[in-house]
């Protein structure tokens, strides 16, 4: 996309978008009213949320962790993968019944899922109860629809074939008061063979910079300690502004950001991995020493068929350049098993490039067919049977290096930034080192968002336990 075409949501539209969360805020006045959210899929989705939840204070809606006794009930969707869609489903049938006990329940479904003409079909038959449909590129409009579906008591569905625009200025409720998630870009354009996302988010399209670097400016004066920058493919973000903007260039620029201490971004194609993002990462303080750089397969034939434009020696190459360059950098990855074809001998070549890049975490996921994909069309699809085995026997290589690499920390001292509470327990906090482990350890409610220093005395596989230094 070139410059032009990405155009910032009008201040005029986004003035328009919050009378309308004003006039809904006189129609809630003096009632109780409460919503839940449910957020499926990756992180992007989780941001959004906080914007529809930024939105619903504003219009006068507190949140309620019970969708029983919830007025107004958000499903944000995920469809990268056919179980994600499945749960949805199983929500919105369970619905109904909350629905007949009080008609002015407003059920409203979103997110990708919804980017697909035939959901939205099968959810206006099969789920009538179902007040409001919207997508992922009219997102900002919500006040707007929710406004329509009170007045009207009909179905609203509106949904954007694609967007070249960007919405800022909306109000946000953050989920965490430590972490901050900033999205800097929106879309994909890279078309891996099995992956939906490139339909149902649309093109690439880049937040301005200094939109961002005010964004992250304010989270910092806020007292938010850590930002993640998001994108699907955050490496190639400013190619569409058609200026000399890179994203090796932004972590420059909020590397200089007071207030905040940690700056992780995901997801990064191994394809626009440039030298000059390396040495940002190497470069700025506040760039944490972890990269997510998902290699999907080892097998180049099965790399050349996901469209992931590098072989399996490619890779390799990469990361034993972020490793000599950047030392002690921890590694993760995404998987994909039993991509329509992969050869016994294929998967091998998965396993191989675990054990030689040893990463520190890895995701795996079984490969679903995803309609309209061309990976879907394949004749060679692989049987259940045969992933889950294969999934198994990944797993099994993973644990064990995540368990070595853990291992060499025994004893050691990490500094850590405090989240919170570890689940379940009322004495024992949780932080991360900057390679993203997590390690739980004895502590008080003033470390929250605090950097300290613990010495490891404990590990597993998928965490670590230490005492305050
Ligand atoms: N843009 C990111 C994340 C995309 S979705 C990236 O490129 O890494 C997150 C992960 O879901 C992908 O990395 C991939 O491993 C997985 N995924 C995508 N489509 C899938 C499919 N059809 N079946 C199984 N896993 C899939
Ligand atoms: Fe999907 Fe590939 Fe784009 Fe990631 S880079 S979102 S896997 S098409
Ligand atoms: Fe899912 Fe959409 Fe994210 S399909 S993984 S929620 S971009």
């Amino acid at each position: 996309m070139s410059k032009r075409e990405t155009v910032v949501v009008p201040q005029e539209e986004i003035v328009r978008q919050k009378e309308f969360l004003h006039l809904i805020r006189e129609l809630n006045l003096g009632k109780l009213k409460k919503y839940s959210i449910s957020t499926f899929g990756c992180q992007m989705n989780e941001n959004d949320s906080e914007r529809l939840a930024g939105m619903l204070a504003e219009m006068g809606y507190t949140e309620s962790q019970k969708t029983e006794d919830s007025d107004l009930i958000i499903y944000n969707t995920c469809c990268v993968r056919e179980n994600a869609e499945l749960k949805v489903y199983g929500h919105l049938g369970s619905l109904k019944r909350l629905k007949k006990q009080n008609p002015d329940l407003i059920i409203a479904v979103c997110g990708c899922m919804m980017q697909q003409p035939e959901v939205v079909e099968h959810i206006k038959q099969k789920y009538r109860h179902v007040d409001l449909i919207f997508g992922t590129h009219n997102l900002y409009k919500f006040p707007e629809l929710v406004y329509s579906s009170m007045m009207s008591g009909k179905t609203i569905v509106d949904i954007w074939e694609s967007s070249g625009f960007i919405a800022e200025d909306m109000p946000i409720e953050r989920k965490d008061g430590v972490k901050a998630w900033v999205t800097v870009m929106y879309g994909c354009n890279n078309f891996c063979s099995y992956c939906i996302v490139p339909y149902v988010r649309g093109r690439e399209r880049s937040r301005g910079l200094k939109d961002i670097v005010n964004e992250v400016t304010v989270l910092g004066q806020q007292g938010y300690k850590e930002i993640t920058l998001l994108g699907q493919n955050v490496n190639s973000y400013g190619k569409d502004l058609g200026e000399d903007i890179s994203f090796a260039k932004l972590l420059y620029e909020l590397n200089k950001v007071d207030g905040i201490e940690r700056i992780r971004f995901m997801t990064s194609h191994p394809k626009d991995l440039s030298d000059e993002l390396i040495y940002a990462i190497r470069d700025c303080r506040k760039v944490c020493n972890h990269l997510h750089l998902p290699v999907q397969a080892g097998s180049t034939k099965v790399l050349d068929e996901m469209n992931r434009k590098y072989t399996k020696e490619q890779y390799l190459e990469l990361i034993a350049k972020v490793k000599e360059n950047i030392p002690g950098i921890s590694l993760s990855t995404d998987i994909i098993i039993g991509f329509p074809g992969e050869t016994e001998e294929d998967f091998d070549d998965t396993v191989d490039v675990m054990e030689k890049v040893r990463y520190d975490m890895a995701y795996t996921f079984l490969y679903s067919k995803r309609t309209g994909t061309p990976a879907a069309k394949s004749t060679e699809q692989v049987s259940d049977d045969v992933k889950k085995h294969r999934f198994d026997r990944l797993l099994e290589v993973q644990n064990r290096i995540s368990k070595e690499i853990n291992d060499e920390l025994l004893g050691k001292e990490v500094e850590i930034l405090v989240e919170g509470l570890s689940k379940n327990s009322n004495t024992t906090y949780t932080g991360r080192t900057e390679t993203n482990k997590i390690v739980n350890f004895k502590g008080s409610s003033e470390l929250v968002g605090k950097l300290v220093r613990v010495r490891i005395d404990k590990v597993q596989t998928w965490s670590l336990e230490g005492t305050l230094i």
